[in-house]
């Protein structure tokens, strides 16, 4: 396996290809945890691993140089899956000095014991000579902690961006032009929507500073490094950032008896005959990960369910709650569903679509017990409005874009 992204700078983390659950995403393609190990006149270590795997970067690093010679261990990111391993790190580098951000410090202070370690406190801006290279600061607030921040070798054109354009993606390969680069976009979006999305604005501000550096390479800490693909996942970012909408509508739905499955098809049936793409997701045959990465660019979301207990069924309030936890803009939706002799089901939802501050097209859509024929014709009605939005998208981008804007 190639672990060099330039002379005596190597990746020395670890690939964990059997994990399937990360904190409730669901990683079906496994996960690495990348660590970067710059050896120049000071040797510097960039990021940790997950706990479990602290052992494993300890051998990778020995592979390369005596451990006793690491100057510095530079923490990007507080969160365990990057600096779990750290306490064990700091104990089998007897030489090496804690490079970190103050919020960092205070982050690590509460995950461990760091009372005997020697710290360099940074801030954007600064710098730290190695030798021939030089580190760079600027930190990253909420992407995607509150300490975050990119360290970036100018010398080499390199970014190291923890957490931003990355992906859960375990491979034998260590770089986006080795792997299949559709498989490597599709993760970077599934990590993008169920990771980062809530923060949009705030690596839209990230964005913005990067353009100013001069980058041949990203080495994020999880995934492929992007080496010959940068200007695709920089633009990417963009618009995800943004949620930037295709024309694109997701039909959503949990049903009990399958009136609100019947509504669901009739919507999704009258939208596809538009000429629209649409996609009818249950959200039982599927799961929270999916789903709002389907969400991230959809225009348009229709979204179902029965009433129960004059609410939503739970599987419908689990991707209810995880949306609006991820808060993802630009949206227009309308809810439906059925009930029996209480309401309450797709009043949820469209209650929950104006909280999401989504343009919500229409009152619900309901139906007692079974849906009629007239109901039916309402869904269908419905699905042609989806698909009329969505073609105002499609033409908004054709025409060179109207790029939404987080409200
Ligand atoms: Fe990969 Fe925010 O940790």
């Amino acid at each position: 396996m190639n672990t060099t992204l330039r002379e005596n700078i190597d990746w020395v983390g670890y690939v964990d290809w059997t994990v399937r659950d990360f904190h409730g995403y669901n990683t079906d393609r496994g996960a690495t945890y990348n660590a970067y190990l710059v050896r120049d006149e000071k040797t510097a270590l960039i990021d940790t691993v997950n706990s479990p795997f602290a052992d494993r970067l300890l051998h990778n690093i020995g592979e390369l140089t005596d451990l006793t010679s690491v100057d510095y261990v530079v923490c990007n990111h507080a969160e365990p899956d990057h600096a779990g391993g750290m306490a064990r790190v700091m104990e089998a580098l007897p030489n090496a000095v804690l490079v970190c951000d103050k919020k960092c410090e205070a982050a690590l202070g509460r995950h461990h014991d760091t009372s005997g370690w020697k710290t360099l406190i940074v801030a954007t801006g600064d710098t730290l000579s190695l030798g021939r290279r030089t580190l760079e600061f600027i930190e990253t607030p909420m992407v995607h902690w509150p300490e975050s921040m990119f360290t970036y070798i100018p010398e080499e054109k390199l970014l190291f961006s923890m957490d931003a354009f990355g992906q859960h993606y375990a491979s034998s390969q260590r770089f986006d032009d080795d792997a299949p680069l559709c498989t490597v976009m599709e993760e970077a979006k599934t990590y993008y929507a169920n990771i980062v999305m809530p923060f949009g604005r705030q690596v839209a501000k990230v964005l913005e500073r990067a353009a100013k550096l001069d980058i041949e390479m990203i080495a994020p800490s999880h995934g492929v490094i992007w080496r010959s693909h940068v200007a695709e996942i920089v633009e990417a970012y963009g618009n995800w950032a943004r949620c930037r909408p295709k024309p694109k509508v997701l039909v959503i739905y949990d049903t009990m008896w399958d009136s609100t499955g019947q509504m669901a098809r009739a919507i999704h049936e009258a939208t596809s005959e538009a000429g629209i793409a649409a996609e009818l997701i249950n959200i039982r045959a599927s799961n929270l990960t999916k789903i709002a990465t389907e969400v991230l660019d959809a225009a348009c979301v229709a979204f179902g369910s029965s009433t129960l207990n004059q609410g939503v069924l739970p599987m419908a309030g689990a991707v209810l709650t995880y949306l609006k936890g991820l808060g993802p803009v630009n949206k227009a939706g309308l809810a439906f569903g059925s009930y029996g002799w209480s309401k309450g089901g797709p009043e949820a939802v469209d209650e929950d679509m104006k909280a999401m501050k989504w343009e919500v097209l229409r009152e619900p859509i309901r139906a007692q017990y079974r849906p009629t024929a007239a109901v039916l014709g309402e869904c269908r009605a419905a699905g042609r409005m989806l698909a009329e939005k969505a073609k105002e998208v499609a033409s908004d981008r054709k025409a060179g874009g109207r790029v939404c804007v987080d409200p």
